[in-house]
């Protein structure tokens, strides 16, 4: 089972995947992560993201064993992740990354979940289930400042929320794969749901796809998971 989930930052993504590949077993990559660990690269370099063959270069140099630095989740750090995300040269990179991963995900695991900015539109398009999920930037930014908190990073208010705007309107606006919901995505908006109900919704919605067989939705421990059984029974005549 594949599944792709995109939206903007801070709307919850990252959770809502974490949540998926533990109800069903799947691998995660948190593509973001790719793109930070480009910025970590290109910052240590002395760069700022704007040069296309430098950010490239370090593309190629980024290897899957970086992606649990923690120095990535740093708001400077994703800042310039944004900038070399513009660059279609470092994308065509990342995108061979997160297809091998999708393609062969972590062994005993039965899928991969991905979630970014463009992975139902251009990373996935064949992906079993996508969703996109939205947010008002209000709820965003209150989220955003308590990840920051919670991790003790210094910032200030005002220019995390700006930042997120800026990084926003430059993920949907670049011409390279810009942040959109698949016109088959299941857009969830999450401004008056928290987590668990996110991903209850998300939970039901994979079950009753579709493109998912029945005998694909199963617990880790391999037996059919009691939410399944139960939209079994209720679909049976
Ligand atoms: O999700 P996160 O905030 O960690 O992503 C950092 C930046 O990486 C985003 O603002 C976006 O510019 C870029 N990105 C992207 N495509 C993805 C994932 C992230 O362009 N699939």
């Amino acid at each position: 089972m594949i599944i792709a989930i995109d939206g903007p930052a801070a709307v919850g993504t990252g959770t809502l995947a974490r949540g998926l590949a533990a109800r069903f077993n799947l691998g995660h990559l948190d593509s973001g992560l790719l793109y930070r660990a480009v910025a970590a690269r290109v910052l240590a370099g002395g760069g700022g993201g704007h040069d296309p063959d430098q950010a490239a270069g370090a593309a190629r140099a980024v290897a899957m064993t970086e992606l649990a630095e923690p120095a990535l989740r740093r708001e400077d750090v994703g800042r310039v992740a944004s900038m070399v995300a513009v660059h279609p040269a470092v994308r065509q990179v990342l995108l061979g990354r997160q297809r091998d991963f999708a393609r062969r995900p972590p062994a005993g695991t039965d899928g991969a979940v991905l979630d970014g900015r463009d992975i139902g539109t251009v990373v996935l398009p064949d992906a079993d289930v996508k969703f996109f999920l939205t947010g008002s930037l209000d709820v965003r930014l209150v989220r955003r400042v308590k990840e920051l908190r919670a991790r003790g990073e210094p910032f200030i208010q005002a220019r995390v929320e700006q930042d997120m705007r800026e990084r926003d309107q430059r993920d949907r606006s670049r011409a390279a794969a810009p942040l959109a919901a698949a016109t088959d995505a299941h857009v969830i908006d999450t401004t008056e749901i928290d987590a668990e109900a996110v991903l209850e919704t998300a939970c039901r919605l994979v079950r009753s796809s579709p493109r998912i067989s029945r005998t694909k939705v199963r617990r880790k421990s391999g037996a059919p998971s009691d939410t399944a059984q139960k939209v079994r029974s209720q679909e049976s005549p």
